[in-house]
Parts: structure tokens; C-alpha cells; sequence
């Protein structure tokens, strides 16, 4: 596995393996490297030549200067189990290879853009499309892996890779739980034994409320799962929308849309968790 740090050398490596013939698959993440992850780079390797790996915490995508600070960086350990996991190219650039100059782009994605996330963290997804542009950029994948964790996040990068007409194919990986139901995340480690044991409500309280539907409203089961997860003292839900899993536009009836999706966000403690069920 080689281990690079600037999009120059990684240009010059994937160069020649396209030369090659041999197609690239890529995986873009901010390390603290979980089973989630690992799930991403088994599909990336079972479906390309050459898989890479790129770790890099991205500033522009932080509205809280304190979760960026607070973000785990475990460099080291990722690396390893990247290797065990057969992974080709690990790309780790510092900060002013990605951003030799602060990057103005504005990009425009609409609603898909300014619901949800983008209504609590704003800023959140433009960061999101200058990181993974200039990465595409830099690996010029065939086929790129994504968490459905961050769902969003998935229909916002589809729409920027139309916006910018790239090649690469974007592949929508389910999401991995941990055996209790919790959506793994870098951030779980973040908490506290006692929020880690209280933390599993929240996929449980999805699950079970595919159980009403459709013989709730959607504002019934809207109101279910806040109400359930509000009652556990430390948790608070930040929001929990029902939407069209395509347009992402709130639903009010279950017959709004064939493919309804629940997204919750859910602070537990001060940690942000993410999670959604399709219904
Ligand atoms: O999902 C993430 O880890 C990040 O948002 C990504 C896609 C690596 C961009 O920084």
C-alpha cells in the first residue's frame, strides 16, 4: 500500500495504473476508520483494479470550530487497517495541498441543499462539494463509495457531479450497525459509557416505527420518535424529518412519494449523532 500526501505523486501513481487499463475506485473519508468505513472499502475493492483511500479532516465543512478541533485523528491506526483491508493507495495531504488558496466556490443545489443539514450546519454542504470536487479531482475515480449514514450527503454530491458533468459513478453503501443497532460513526467514540448504552434508542425507535406505518400519519410518527427520544433525559433530537428519499422535500402524506426516508439528527450529550430508515 502506498501512502501519499500529494495530489502530484497520486496523479503520477493512478497515471500509470490507468495507463494500464486497470479502473479506480475511491473512497473519500476523515479517518478515525470504523467497520462503516472498512464495509466502503470492501465494495470499492471487490469493484475496481485499484481502490483509494483518502483521509482528510476538511475544514470548510465545520461550522463548529469545536467539533472540528474535537474530530478523533488517529492517522496511524487508519493506515493499518487500511493495509489489512487491501487497500491500494492511501491519499493523507495537508491542509495547503487541498487549500493552497481559500476556495470561494459557491455552489447551488437547491433544496437538496438547504433542508435538514443544511438548515442546521449552514455551510456544511458547500465545504462537502469544494472537498470531494478537488478529490475527484485529484483521483479522477470511475466509481466513488459513500455511507447512506450521511444520506444527504450522498444526493448532494450526486447533484455536484452532474453540476461539474464528472464521469465517476457514485455508489450508495448501507449503512453499518453496531450489534445494539447504533449507526457506526467516529464520532461514537466520543461518548461517555453511559450515553454509548442510551445511544441504541435512536435506531430502535426508528425501527419500530416502520411497524405504524402506514396506519400513522406521517406527523404521528413525526411525533412518536421526538417524543420517545426526548424522554431519555440526555438526549435531545435537533430534528427528525420525513421527505421524498430523491428530492429530499418534507412529505405530509405517505402517498407524497414511493420512496419515503426518516432522517433524524439526535444529540446525545454534546455528541451530534446521525441516522435515517427508509420507510
Ligand atoms: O463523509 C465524510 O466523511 C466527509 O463528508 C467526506 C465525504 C470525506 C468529505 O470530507
Amino acid at each position: 500500500m502506498k501512502i501519499v500526501n500529494s495530489i502530484e505523486k497520486l496523479k503520477t501513481g493512478l497515471a500509470q495504473e490507468k495507463r494500464e487499463g486497470r479502473s479506480i475506485g475511491f473512497v473519500p473519508t476523515m479517518g478515525a476508520l470504523h467497520d462503516g468505513h472498512l464495509s466502503l472499502v470492501k465494495q470499492c475493492i471487490e469493484g475496481n483494479d485499484v481502490c483509494v483511500v483518502s483521509i482528510f479532516v476538511n475544514p470548510t465543512q465545520f461550522n463548529d470550530k469545536n467539533d472540528l478541533a474535537t474530530y478523533p485523528r488517529t492517522l496511524e491506526s487508519d493506515c493499518a487497517l487500511l493495509e489489512k483491508a487491501g487497500c491500494d493507495y492511501v491519499f493523507t495531504p495537508p491542509e495547503a495541498e487541498m487549500y493552497p488558496v481559500p476556495d470561494t466556490r459557491r455552489f447551488d443545489f437547491g433544496t437538496l441543499s438547504e433542508v435538514m443539514e443544511g438548515a442546521y450546519r449552514p455551510g456544511h454542504f458547500n465545504g462537502v462539494a469544494q472537498i470531494v470536487s478537488k478529490l475527484f479531482d485529484a483521483v479522477e475515480p470511475d466509481r466513488a463509495y459513500f455511507g447512506e449514514k450521511d444520506f444527504q450527503q450522498i444526493a448532494v454530491v450526486r447533484a455536484m457531479t452532474k453540476q461539474l458533468e464528472l464521469a465517476v459513478q457514485i455508489v450508495a453503501c448501507p449503512i453499518l450497525r453496531e450489534e445494539d443497532g447504533l449507526a457506526m460513526s467516529s464520532r461514537n467514540v466520543r461518548l461517555t459509557p453511559g450515553q454509548r448504552q442510551k445511544a441504541p434508542l435512536i435506531a430502535r425507535t426508528l425501527k419500530e416505527s416502520t411497524n405504524f406505518v402506514p396506519g400513522k400519519s406521517v406527523k404521528e410518527i413525526v411525533g412518536h420518535v421526538v417524543h420517545t427520544i426526548n424522554n431519555e433525559p440526555q438526549m435531545r433530537v435537533e430534528y427528525f424529518e420525513i421527505v421524498d428519499g430523491n428530492t429530499l422535500e418534507p412529505i405530509e402524506n405517505w402517498a407524497d412519494t414511493t420512496y419515503p426516508v426518516g432522517c433524524i439528527v439526535v444529540y446525545c450529550g454534546d455528541v451530534r449523532l446521525i441516522d435515517n430508515i427508509k420507510y
